[in-house]
């Protein structure tokens, strides 16, 4: 059985585009890799963004990731199913 060569390589197109600067909404991202969400639960025990959630995101977009996305967040307090989940109000 015959392999297909692989067709992305380092220097290819897709993955320049993938280092170019995307206008989403009135923000400019300096690339297009996105951390996605991740459940960390580095919220404080009301919910609210802590110094660790901060330091979390901060340390991936340093790490260079164009878009850093959050966890998940409630919108109320009613919603938030556990200790130390993320909320909006
Ligand atoms: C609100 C939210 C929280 C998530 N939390 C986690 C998580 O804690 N761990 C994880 O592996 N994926 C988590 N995911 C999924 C990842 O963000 C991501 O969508 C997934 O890993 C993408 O991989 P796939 O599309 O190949 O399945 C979460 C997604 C959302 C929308």
């Amino acid at each position: 059985m015959q392999l297909n060569a692989p067709t992305v390589r380092p220097e290819s197109d897709v993955l320049s585009a993938l280092l170019q600067p995307i206008q989403v909404g009135g923000v400019t991202a300096p690339n297009r890799v996105v951390l996605c969400p991740m459940t960390s639960c580095f919220a404080d025990e009301d919910g609210f963004v802590s110094d660790r959630m901060i330091a979390f995101l901060e340390a991936r977009a340093r790490g260079g990731a164009g878009i850093v996305m959050t966890e998940g967040a409630a919108v109320h307090s009613v919603g938030r199913g556990w200790k130390h989940h993320f909320k909006h109000l």
